[in-house]
């Protein structure tokens, strides 16, 4: 059995102008996918839209992806991709009595509703063409909570519960679904949208280093590549340390 290449290919990135999604967009279009990245139109986007790597350059389209009319307009390119990779998400981490419920409906309209509708659109054309991936970036507390994380934690589970999903309703269509859990990253914006200070208390207690976007991207790449028959199911990636 030999690698499926991932050469040719519609790459589709939620969140692919940060982060893990960032450098993962990038590694597919090292491989020579063609890669579509929709994220806020923030500097790092149109960053992105001036790259060109080997030669290959990525297709951004700027929105907000809780936008119905958003998801909308970026409907056919979904549909149109071979390989779906969830990343978009943010995370607000406070102890849970400090919790304001707004932070709640602004991660699972990101988090979980536009991951679910974006699967969707893609699913669809997926299955009309008999064959595709679906990548979602969960997490290590996709199946766990840790301190401050109550709801993040809630919205990751969801993910997993749509993974689990997938590949129960999609069996024998020829779409294969990957759920990533991977632990601590550092080098990403997430870690900066909480600024409850029991938070960085919490952060500078820790006695493990964050994983680099790149370390998650290799995951990604390897279960994108895995041979044919084989799916890919769960993979969980953490830094050392980190239980
Ligand atoms: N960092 C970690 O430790 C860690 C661990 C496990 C799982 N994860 C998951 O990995 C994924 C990527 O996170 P990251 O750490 O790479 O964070 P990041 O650097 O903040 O990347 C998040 C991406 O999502 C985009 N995004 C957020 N809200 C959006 C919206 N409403 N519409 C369109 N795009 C939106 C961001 O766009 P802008 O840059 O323009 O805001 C950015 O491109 C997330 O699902 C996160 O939950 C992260």
């Amino acid at each position: 059995m030999s690698e499926v290449p991932v050469a040719g290919k519609n790459v589709f990135v939620t969140g692919g102008s940060s982060g893990i999604g960032r450098a993962c967009a990038l590694a597919f279009a090292a491989q020579g996918a063609k890669v579509t990245i929709a994220a806020l139109p923030e500097d790092d986007l149109a960053e992105m839209e001036k790259r060109d790597v080997a030669g290959n350059r990525f297709r951004c389209l700027g929105g907000d992806l809780t936008d119905d009319r958003f998801l909308e307009d970026i409907n056919g390119d979904v549909r149109n991709a071979d390989i779906l990779l969830n990343s978009a998400g943010m995370a607000i981490a406070a102890p849970f009595l400090d919790n304001d419920p707004d932070d709640w409906d602004r991660m699972f309209a990101i988090n979980v509703r536009a991951t679910m509708r974006i699967t969707l659109a893609a699913a669809r054309g997926m299955v009309d063409r008999g064959r595709g991936h679906i990548i979602t970036i969960s997490s290590a507390l996709a199946h766990a909570v840790s301190p401050n994380t109550l709801c993040y934690a809630a919205t990751k589970h969801a993910l997993a519960a749509m993974h689990q999903g997938i590949r129960l309703e999609l069996l024998g269509k020829g779409v294969r679904s990957t759920e990533i859990r991977p632990g601590l990253v550092w080098h990403t914006k997430l870690g900066s949208q909480s600024t409850h200070p029991a938070v960085r208390d919490h952060a500078t207690g820790r006695a493990y280093e964050g994983m680099d976007p790149d370390d998650v991207a290799r995951a990604v790449l390897f279960a994108a590549t895995a041979p044919d028959p084989i799916e890919l199911d769960v993979i969980e990636i953490k830094p050392l340390g980190q239980l």
